[in-house]
């Protein structure tokens, strides 16, 4: 062969694989970006979660999917990398997938609408999964917790532990809350401060910083790495002369972890402020246990798991779930057409009740079967 003839097969072969690498992408574009084994008989259930970084949605991807599968849907599940456009097209997918119902943790609350819009044309029952899609009236239901209740617990705990209604003195408090895009966010911070209001208006709590609004106070995409920095810039601004920082409303485990760090690193007082939280993460009990942070709020996601599988089963026998339906629920869940207003019209919401976890009822979490003691019988560890 000449050199000519040798180039020109080089060529060929060149594009052969090129073409054959482009049929492969098509067929996988062509088939609905599916990755699921698929049992033909069963209803599909698309779940759209925001991301595997933070170990709840984790916890929550498992048991939405074992609970669903052992009721006999196949399940298609993904995780959407904390990206908008990415969840838009991960939704998209799902519908092309042909999915019977849409189970959806939104990254941004307002970023869905167009995509829902079409998955409610397609017939497909849509439940906002534990934070609430705004502005759309696609959604058929809302599964989550008690949010408002969920921030008069830590609220709460403030209060108690820095004993307000007796104690003399002023103590002072900083806000470290949550992700602006998600509804719970407000939810958590509206729910603190219908207790804390009256504290900061009598004097008797008192915000250094005065960041006291919760846009002052947010930490987009509930960021740990924020909100250290958000700490440290506090701490230097406000508490570098040795004043005393009493406690951090923190709205959840992965803001509190940030605070916490910064507390560790920056605080020049001799006390360890109160910090609280919410998710019951592993690192955090570590926290606790070594009084880095005083408390978290555990939500039973397991229980919000079994709480939407019995809402998609009613949806897709064609009932319209209500009151009757609270029997077959886990204790405590709540029915309520009253709260969550997403912009376009009252969603009826599904609500299970959080709980306070301290270094005092560790045992609590043992109790659910999710977490157990290490060896030592000091830290726990995740059953899963
Ligand atoms: C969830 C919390 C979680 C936070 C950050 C909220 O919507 O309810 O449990 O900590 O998102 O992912």
């Amino acid at each position: 062969m000449n050199k000519k003839n040798k180039a020109l097969s080089r060529n060929h072969i060149h594009t052969i694989v090129i073409l054959l690498i482009s049929a492969v992408l098509c067929i996988a574009l062509l088939s609905g970006c599916s990755n699921m084994s698929a049992n033909k008989d069963s209803k599909i259930i698309g779940i759209s979660l925001p991301t595997k970084s933070l170990e709840r949605w984790n916890r929550d991807g498992i048991y939405l999917k074992e609970q669903f599968e052992s009721q006999g849907y196949n399940v298609e599940l993904r995780y959407s990398n904390d990206d908008v456009y990415q969840q838009n097209n991960d939704i998209e997918c799902l519908i092309a997938d042909g999915v019977d119902v849409l189970i959806v943790v939104p990254i941004d609350g307002d970023a869905l609408s167009q995509t829902l819009k079409r998955a409610g044309e397609d017939g497909i029952e849509i439940i906002s999964y534990d934070r609430l899609i705004r502005n759309t009236d696609a959604i058929d239901y809302y599964v989550s917790f008690d949010n408002n209740g969920e921030g008069r617990l830590q609220g709460q705990y403030i209060i108690d532990s820095l004993n307000l209604d007796k104690a003399q003195g002023t103590y002072n408090i900083e806000f470290v809350l949550g992700d602006p895009a998600d509804n719970n966010a407000t939810y958590y911070f509206n729910g603190a401060m219908e207790v804390l209001k009256p504290y900061l208006d009598s004097g008797k709590l008192n915000i250094p910083s005065g960041k006291e609004s919760f846009e002052e106070a947010a930490t987009p995409g509930w960021s740990t790495d924020d909100a250290y920095e958000n700490m440290q810039n506090t701490l230097a601004s406000y508490y570098s002369d040795g004043s005393r920082l009493d406690a951090v409303l923190a709205s959840n485990d992965a803001v509190a972890l940030g605070a916490s760090k910064a507390i560790q690193s920056d605080y020049k007082g001799s006390n360890f402020p109160i910090i609280t939280g919410q998710d019951a993460d592993i690192i955090t009990i570590h926290n606790i246990v070594d009084n880095t942070q005083a408390m978290t709020v555990f939500k039973n996601v397991n229980e919000e798991a079994a709480v939407a599988v019995e809402v998609a089963g009613a949806l897709l026998e064609g009932r319209k779930p209500s009151d009757e339906l609270i029997a077959s629920l886990p204790k405590g869940t709540v029915f309520d057409t009253e709260s969550y207003n997403n912009n376009a019209r009252v969603v009826s919401s599904y609500l299970l009740p959080p709980a306070v976890i301290t270094r005092a009822n560790l045992d609590t979490l043992v109790a659910t079967g999710h977490y157990k003691w290490d060896g030592e019988h000091k830290y726990l560890t995740s059953t899963k």
